[in-house]
């Protein structure tokens, strides 16, 4: 029996992972430029950290946790998300100075037991920012306007932006109960699931994709009517820095993010292209978890944005990333050619060119259709002739033309 991956997993073949370099490439190239900078932290971590920060009534706590103990009896879980211990690394080792900002971003894997479906995996990779240390609305709409910034120059379009606030503990205490009394002749009707997210959450009801709660909560209060002064300001402040930055946006109470740790802004950025998977990115501000973890009171904002999701956005708008091709293939035309044409070879890479060649003595046809599948722009064909004269045959593959050069002048003809 052959062994595949395992479900809901995929291999990023070597067709496939120029566009993901593409992406994190220019990723690290914006982040970079607005003072972020990266953090690796461990593939697990202990079960608790999650339990305490995405909350132990979001579908990834209650559901999805790849959760184990270790041989020492440890309970461990696989990074189910990136924020947590980013945070957690950025306590544990005091990135943090009173009164300054600290900008972190990341690339990840995350693994979460979900029922896969395009664009639904059970490891997905994320790029993500985490920016600690500033309660200014500014500081969302400069999360905001980064990633916005960044799919832009990837090519994405039709994507919205849709926008929440949550408020504070207290706001969503009030509110949780105006819900429940407006959903109470419903919730028994509504699916199980559902019955519980009214038992320990019912702000989730809110995300449900069921009819039933989708219409029993279509009219229920907004939890807009709920927010206390300071966070309405934080919220408007938001949304003039971004019709300022010309990134428009839609306020949708709906949005109340499958974890726990937010407060105010809440946000997720959505593509037409994809179908049920929209959803591309998400974030929202966190000022309690800091402190959560035993730090001193830090407020922080960010985002995650799946890598999978984006791609397929790509791939469903015909926006092709072009692989990179060799710069030339080189050929031997003797048996004698075969050494020299190694240390040109050696000789070529180490001059910053990228160029292939074969090892297992292929004579000359096999050669030249070696070099026509490897898409090179040229072959470098070296004989007893080229050598005696200091010289070698350029051709170019795509023109079918071939002249004769001075081997000091090769870098600069491949130039
Ligand atoms: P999240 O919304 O759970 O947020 O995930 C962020 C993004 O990861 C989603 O918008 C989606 O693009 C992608 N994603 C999530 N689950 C899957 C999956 N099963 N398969 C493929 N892609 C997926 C967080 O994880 C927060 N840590 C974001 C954050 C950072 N908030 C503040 N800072």
């Amino acid at each position: 029996m052959k062994i595949k991956a395992p479900r809901g997993t995929h291999d990023i073949l070597p067709s496939q992972s120029h566009a993901w370099q593409f992406a994190e490439n220019l990723f690290q190239k914006i982040v970079w430029q607005y003072g972020y900078q990266e953090i690796r932290t461990p593939m697990f971590e202990e079960t608790d950290l999650f339990l305490r920060s995405a909350g132990d009534t979001s579908e990834v706590v209650t559901k999805q946790m790849y959760s184990f103990k270790d041989k020492g009896d440890r309970d461990i879980t696989l990074k189910a998300e990136g924020t947590a211990p980013a945070v957690r690394a950025y306590l544990e080792h005091n990135l943090g100075e009173q009164g300054t900002m600290t900008r972190l971003w990341y690339r990840t894997p995350v693994f979460r037991y979900e029922r896969p479906q395009t664009g639904r995996y059970r490891q997905h990779h994320q790029l993500g920012i985490e920016c600690l240390g500033s309660s200014s609305p500014l500081a969302d709409a400069e999360v905001i306007e980064i990633a916005i910034r960044f799919y832009r120059e990837l090519g994405l379009e039709n994507l919205s932006v849709s926008l929440n606030s949550i408020g504070k503990a207290q706001t969503r205490g009030a509110y949780r109960e105006a819900l429940l009394k407006h959903g109470q002749a419903y919730i028994s009707d509504l699916a199980e699931e559902d019955q519980q997210k009214a038992e320990k959450n019912p702000l989730r009801l809110l995300d449900s994709k069921d009819p039933k709660a989708i219409a029993a909560f279509s009219d229920a209060p907004s939890i807009q009517d709920f927010l206390e002064e300071d966070s309405k300001v934080h919220a408007d402040v938001l949304q003039s820095a971004l019709t300022s930055a010309g990134i428009p946006f839609t306020v949708n109470p709906s949005i109340v993010r499958g974890l726990d740790y937010y407060n105010d802004t809440v946000f997720e950025i959505l593509s037409g292209e994809i179908g049920s998977q929209s959803a591309i990115c998400g974030g929202g501000r966190y000022d309690g978890l800091v402190k959560e973890f035993g730090g001193p009171a830090t407020p922080a904002v960010g985002f995650g944005m799946g890598i999978e999701r984006m791609l397929l956005v790509l791939e469903a708008t015909g926006k092709i990333v072009p692989s990179p091709t060799p710069d030339a293939y080189l050929v031997a035309a003797t048996e004698s050619a075969r050494l020299p044409l190694i240390s040109l070879a050696r000789s070529l890479r180490e001059q910053g060119f990228s160029v292939g060649m074969d090892l297992d003595g292929k004579n000359l046809k096999a050669q030249f259709k070696a070099a026509d599948r490897s898409n090179a722009r040229f072959a470098i064909v070296l004989g007893d002739d080229e050598i005696a004269s200091g010289t070698v045959s350029l051709r170019d593959l795509k023109a079918s033309q071939q002249t004769i050069i001075k081997m000091e002048d090769l870098p600069n003809a491949l130039r």
